[in-house]
């Protein structure tokens, strides 16, 4: 097209103009799409297509009796998800723990009881409320105007659908009623009815079009369209449940909101209860179970939430996780099937895991031909064999599982599975260590292959590039593969030299050409910058995934300090204890973390990495707090919170607490009735204070 006209205001453009643009815009959008879904090597970058698009669409608007036939506004689906604006939420969008138990549910309600130091008669009021099974959306009002919504992402950042959102009816564009605050992003979940569902797979099957697996997935589908009609045209729906950033919360209770919800014209989910004890709850889960099969929409278990915020405020949150809420689940739906055979897959570590290949079935409105068979122990705990009936459950997201064998339909001829002794990609032996703690051998079997097993590498590179690490765009596990077997990239050092090295080789590979190899190398100079606690999940380090490396970086702060464990020993020294102190560190993760740094070859990676990019420091945790860094011991009653708060509180404000005072105690917190602690801590010079000292210095 020539550049002279894709430059003229829509508004210049004449209608013989017009014309000639939208036949080129059709020619050329078509071609993309099939660059993209045809062949899966994109020419231009996600915003480029977009803006073709919105070209298209703002011509189309101007002169309506020029839309073709051939428009690609009338094709339905062209372009799902990646090209969307990144949104960071300001207040992250964190997920539930679960309970699947009876006990779970008992457990829960006791553990905040214990937590606030409550008296047995002091009534705790839970809301129970139906777990939605869709997908999770922020939506921004300032001054009751809909600004933004976004999807839940890893929670920090999530993608901007705003034009997508708007597209559904219940969603209100301005807010109504009382109490409105200046800002608020209400949260909730965006789901596809039932019946909805299957009308959608009709058409889409009649249409040639795939069906969807489950309303969930549609209703996902659906919202993630870079063409904002064909969101329009699903009947997508939504239920509010919660909320992020808001400048004054309308009520002092978790139904109180709700109801202001309501009021403000937003929808909110009718079976919503009260409950006063674990009896209560469990009564009531038991009813929405009952009332499941008759509702409209997929739900997957029923959420408990503390009612009153001031108490959610104390509880705060695990982790990813908030204390005062948790998920209780139904139980996991089943269905038997035959194992046709069982494949071994070796993973980043050089876990051998076995893979059962199943007959497909239909689990939950889901067709399941695999599943997980975990590890060697498991399948002679449960003397699984090929050609067995097997019970197989899927709950939510987890992967299908292999529950159990049905030996009344064992064929007569059938055979213990031999689990592998050599690893099935590179050849090494396989082997089950013996752990020197238990002195059993591991659960898994091992290739001991380490380096030179092509199936390690490139997990380990899968998950160097992985969402939660690096992320870069276009290099996924299929470009991975290729590149390793081109003998280009066989490790992460090499994904930031791949320019230098072959640039010019790799637009001329078959499906690729100058303008993908360009955003290619775009998309990973564009992570040349990346932050601390992406670094260190990207390493790949034994045991150390997203929420470690999270731990880790925000002790040590900086990648200079993470380095200095390049010197440390297992089980002595003071790096050694400093790693072992962090909360929320256990043994074996410091055993794994010390060793991955002590081997040389992770050693040259890490400088390589360090010599080509900026590692950015993190905050230590909290590192504007009076107590950041801080080593604390508390003793004696506390009277104004239980000692599990108190700990989570201090731990939250980046301060250590450590169970016994010694030289390296910052502050000894001594309540009523201590003794010993307070009397070592005065022998020793360290600072002491009152409660109400400690909760002043702390703010309150
Ligand atoms: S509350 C801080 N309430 O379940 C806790 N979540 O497994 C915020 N979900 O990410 C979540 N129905 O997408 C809450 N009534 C409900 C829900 C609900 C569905 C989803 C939500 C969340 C996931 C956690």
């Amino acid at each position: 097209m020539s550049d002279a006209l894709r430059e003229r205001l829509v508004e210049d453009l004449t209608v013989e103009e017009a014309a000639e643009e939208l036949a080129l815009l059709a020619g050329e959008i078509a071609h993309h799409d099939e660059r993209y879904h045809g062949k899966d090597a994109p020419e231009i970058t996600d915003a480029e297509y977009d803006a073709l698009r919105q070209r298209n669409e703002a011509i189309e608007k101007r002169f309506p009796e020029l839309v073709r036939d051939d428009s690609p506004s009338k094709r339905v689906g062209a372009k799902v998800s990646s090209g969307f604006r990144t949104v960071r939420h300001s207040v992250p969008m964190l997920s539930l723990g679960n309970a699947f138990a009876d006990e779970d549910v008992v457990d829960f309600l006791e553990r905040i009881r214990r937590f606030l130091g409550l008296k047995e008669d002091e009534d705790v009021a839970i809301v129970a409320e139906p777990k939605i099974d869709g997908l999770a959306v922020s939506i921004r009002y300032e001054n009751g105007r809909y600004v933004r919504a976004a999807t839940r992402g890893d929670g920090n950042e999530g993608e901007d659908i705003t034009a997508n959102v708007a597209t559904i009816e219940s969603v209100p564009e301005q807010l109504t009623g009382k109490n409105i605050p200046d800002v608020i992003e209400v949260r909730g979940e965006v789901y596809l009815r039932r019946d909805d569902f299957f009308t959608l797979n009709e058409t889409r099957e009649a249409a040639g079009d795939a069906r969807f697996a489950n309303p969930r997935n549609a209703a996902a589908g659906s919202l993630r369209q870079l063409d904002v009609e064909v969101t329009r045209a699903r009947p997508l729906k939504i239920f509010l449940y919660a909320w992020g950033e808001v400048s004054a919360l309308p009520a002092e209770t978790h139904s109180g909101v709700l109801k202001a919800y309501e009021s403000w014209g937003l929808p909110v989910n009718p079976e919503i209860a009260l409950c006063h004890s674990a009896d209560d709850m469990l009564a009531r889960y038991r009813a929405i179970g009952e009332a499941r099969a008759g509702l409209p929409y997929d739900i997957d278990g029923v959420v408990y939430k503390v009612d009153r915020l001031d108490w959610q405020q104390r509880l705060g949150f695990v982790s990813r996780a908030p204390r005062w809420a948790i998920a209780h689940k139904f139980p996991a739906e089943k269905a038997q099937t035959v194992l046709k055979a069982i494949r071994i897959q070796v993973g980043r570590t050089g876990a051998l895991t076995p893979v059962a290949m199943l007959e497909p079935v239909t689990v939950g409105g889901v067709v399941v031909q695999n599943a997980t068979l975990h590890n060697q122990e498991e399948i002679e705990r449960k003397d699984i064999r090929v050609g067995d009936t097997v019970v197989i459950q899927r709950a939510g997201d987890v992967i299908p599982q292999v529950v159990e064998v049905v030996l009344d339909k064992r064929p007569a001829d059938s055979k213990p599975y031999d689990f592998p002794e050599t690893c099935p990609e590179c050849g090494s032996s396989a082997v089950r260590e013996i752990n020197p703690k238990t002195g059993k051998p591991d659960a898994a079997r091992r290739c001991t292959g380490g380096l030179v097993c092509p199936a390690q590498a490139v997990e380990r590179l899968r998950h160097f590039v992985s969402r939660l690490a690096f992320d870069i765009e276009g290099l996924g596990d299929k470009q991975i593969r290729f590149f390793w077997e081109k003998e280009l990239i066989h490790n992460p050092v090499d994904i930031f030299d791949l320019e230098k090295n072959a640039g010019d080789a790799v637009a001329e590979f078959e499906g690729w050409g100058k303008v993908s190899a360009r955003n290619l190398f775009d998309a990973i100079d564009e992570r040349r910058t990346i932050g601390l606690d992406r670094f260190i999940n990207a390493l790949g380090i034994r045991h150390v995934g997203e929420t470690t490396a999270r731990l880790l970086a925000r002790r040590y702060g900086s990648l200079a300090e993470v380095l200095k464990l390049e010197g440390a020993q297992v089980g002595e020294g003071e790096l050694w204890e400093e790693l072992n102190n962090i909360d929320g560190i256990g043994e074996t993760v410091a055993e794994a973390i010390v060793e991955f740094f002590q081997e040389p070859h992770n050693q040259q990676i890490v400088a390589g990495l360090a010599e080509r990019l900026t590692v950015q420091d993190m905050e230590k945790a909290s590192g504007d707090s009076p107590v950041s860094g801080k080593t604390v011991v508390f003793t004696g009653s506390l009277e104004k919170m239980t000692r599990q708060e108190a700990k989570a509180r201090a731990e939250s404000l980046g301060a250590k607490v450590a169970g016994s005072v010694s030289p390296r105690t910052d502050i000894v917190i001594a309540a009523p009735g201590a003794g010993t602690k307070l009397k070592k801590a005065q022998e020793l010079g360290v600072t002491v204070m009152t409660e109400e000292e400690w909760l002043a210095l702390i703010g309150g």
